[in-house]
């Protein structure tokens, strides 16, 4: 299995256009050590060359462009193509499936998610209309809770890639908050594995807390993406930025003797953060936050990090 890291940070992305916090500040100008980073996608291929995303952030047509693996094949005898074979969601939140708009240019899709992460993205949402537009444009499969998915190409033949899906603890996004009630299908983390055997991909990007599930997901994963969103629980109102606590936003902050490094610490397997919200310490490759990071043996996502597993 290949994976490549198309954007690593969170909803907003770093730089944030409107945030003049001290990291996206300095990133701007240049004065910290520290990457920019887009919003939160990678690319994953089986062994035979099928690619498929998790996640379509805002930035998807630059992220697109910037990876030649999805490019359309010179071979290919149709002149629109693509080696993209699906999209799978892990929640409904705008960083995570903005891009779907952005490919709303009739090639065939693939969509892999829960019923409500489904009903998220379809219902009541006039912008899905351009993605339904001709016949065979979107084919939805439902990630089923405990349950296993084989991964499709576009003409319905099974990839060598299957996918378990786990619920999380998590939220609805914002934008259906007070509008819809909360399931367990919201949120999900993600465990992918060729279906010849193998290791192992973990894929949990947003965390709202310690729970057994999380804590088989970080067992089981060979290789797992982690939600590295926050720091601190106070993180944004230290800053003077809203009032909302890391637990509001259903993400588990890393510090402090509670905190998700402490449990990432106790596995051997190579775990690594993405969903890096741009407030967060850890972007900075010379803070304190970064070294406690790398003393328990844990990465910190990058944009165009490459993994082979
Ligand atoms: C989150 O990760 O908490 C959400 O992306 C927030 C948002 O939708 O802006
Ligand atoms: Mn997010
Ligand atoms: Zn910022």
């Amino acid at each position: 299995m290949q994976i490549h890291v198309l954007g690593s940070a969170a909803g907003g992305g770093f730089p944030q256009w409107n945030c003049g916090c001290p990291n996206c500040a300095g990133v701007r100008a240049g004065t910290i050590a520290a990457l920019p980073r887009k919003q939160a996608s990678v690319a994953v291929s089986d062994s035979e060359g099928h690619w498929f995303l998790i996640h379509a952030a805002p930035e998807i047509s630059a992220q697109l462009a910037a990876f030649p693996p999805l490019h359309p094949r010179v071979q290919s005898r149709a002149v629109r193509d693509s080696p993209l074979a699906g999209i799978i969601l892990t929640n409904a939140d705008l960083d995570q499936c903005l891009g779907l708009l952005s490919l709303r240019e009739s090639q065939p899709l693939h969509l892999y998610a829960t019923e409500s992460i489904r009903q998220a993205v379809t219902q009541e949402n006039r912008f899905y209309r351009a993605l339904d537009r001709v016949p065979g444009q979107i084919t939805w499969h439902e990630l089923k809770l405990y349950g296993t998915q084989t991964l499709f190409t576009p003409d319905q033949r099974s990839t060598q890639l299957i996918v378990t899906t786990i619920p999380v603890a998590g939220k609805v996004p914002l934008y259906l908050e007070g509008q819809v009630e909360p399931e367990s299908g919201d949120n999900v983390a993600l465990l992918v594995r060729e279906s010849s055997g193998g290791p192992s991909l973990g894929y949990a990007p947003s965390v709202g807390a310690r729970d057994p599930e999380i804590e088989r997901i970080v067992e089981r994963s060979d290789c797992l993406f982690f939600d590295g969103t926050f720091w601190s629980d106070d993180e944004l109102t230290a800053l003077g930025i809203g009032t909302k606590m890391a637990s509001d936003m259903a993400h588990w902050p890393l510090g402090g003797a509670n905190g998700s490094l402490s449990m990432l610490a106790q596995s051997s397997s190579r775990r690594i953060l993405i969903h890096i919200n741009n407030t967060n310490p850890i972007l900075r490759d010379d803070s304190a936050e970064r070294r406690h990071v790398e003393q328990a043996g844990v990465e910190v996502a990058y944009d165009g990090m490459e993994i082979a597993l």
